[in-house]
């Protein structure tokens, strides 16, 4: 399997803050890899680098071929649409059903309305809410809006899915199901990233990890 992801010797500094230094590292398609670390050991900040919303200071990094280090600006909404991201404080419309919140993300990539009910109905059935499509956030629990997110983020069938901290403010049986998700979307063939700080959803699945540690990835 060829490589998706690519960072070559990579650091990001914020002033006179590094966030991460010399990071190199490689995920290949298929994957599912643990990104850990304590807050503040750069973990969103190598997400970011990922999507384009920041850019290294130093180094190099390659998705599906592409240098997104030296990506100009007007390439950066199609490269973002190859990539599903879940944020940890999810981002969903609360005047929206969650339906309509997944359209969002169909409209925003140009996907033909007429194709937007079957590929809403299959990613909600993949992530086991079915029967929740007409429901508007607030008729929900925090796991079934996390839910929300996963399938909005990968209704636009993306080559990879970023999730930040996507078990942050779950209990524990609730974040063992969204990793037990997220480890099922991977069996079904798409690349995962997954970014925690929780050690115990780690030790659970026992894939590759990434530890970074102020910054740096320890070996
Ligand atoms: N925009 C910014 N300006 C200045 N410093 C920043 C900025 N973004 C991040 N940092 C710093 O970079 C370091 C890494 O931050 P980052 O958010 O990547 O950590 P993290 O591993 O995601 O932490 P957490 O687990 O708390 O989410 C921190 O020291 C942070 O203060
Ligand atoms: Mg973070």
């Amino acid at each position: 399997m060829p490589a998706i992801v690519k960072f070559e010797n990579v650091t990001k500094k914020f002033g006179k803050i590094t966030a991460l230094n010399d990071v190199s590292f490689e995920i290949d398609e298929g994957e599912f890899v643990f990104l850990t670390g304590q807050s503040g050991a750069g973990k969103t900040t190598l997400l970011k680098i990922l999507i384009a919303d920041l850019k290294p200071t130093i180094g190099n990094v390659f998705f599906a071929g592409e240098n997104i280090a030296k990506i100009s600006k007007n390439k950066i909404p199609k490269h973002r649409q190859q990539i599903g991201y879940v944020f940890q404080d999810y981002k969903i419309l609360t005047e929206r059903t969650v339906r309509e919140n997944i359209e969002v993300a169909l409209a925003v990539v140009g996907i033909s309305r007429k194709d937007w009910k079957k590929r809403v109905d299959a990613v909600l059935e993949l992530v086991g809410l079915g029967d929740r499509s007409e429901l508007f956030p607030q008729q929900l629990s925090g796991g079934e809006i996390q839910r929300v997110s996963i399938a909005r983020a990968l209704v636009v069938n993306p080559k990879i899915l970023l999730a930040d901290e996507p078990t942050g403010n779950l209990d524990w049986e609730t974040a063992q199901n969204i990793v037990d998700l997220l480890s099922k979307i991977n069996k079904e063939g798409k690349t995962v990233l997954l970014a925690t700080h929780h050690e115990g959803i780690v030790e659970r699945l026992k894939k590759r990890t990434i530890r970074l540690r102020r910054g740096m990835i320890e070996k």
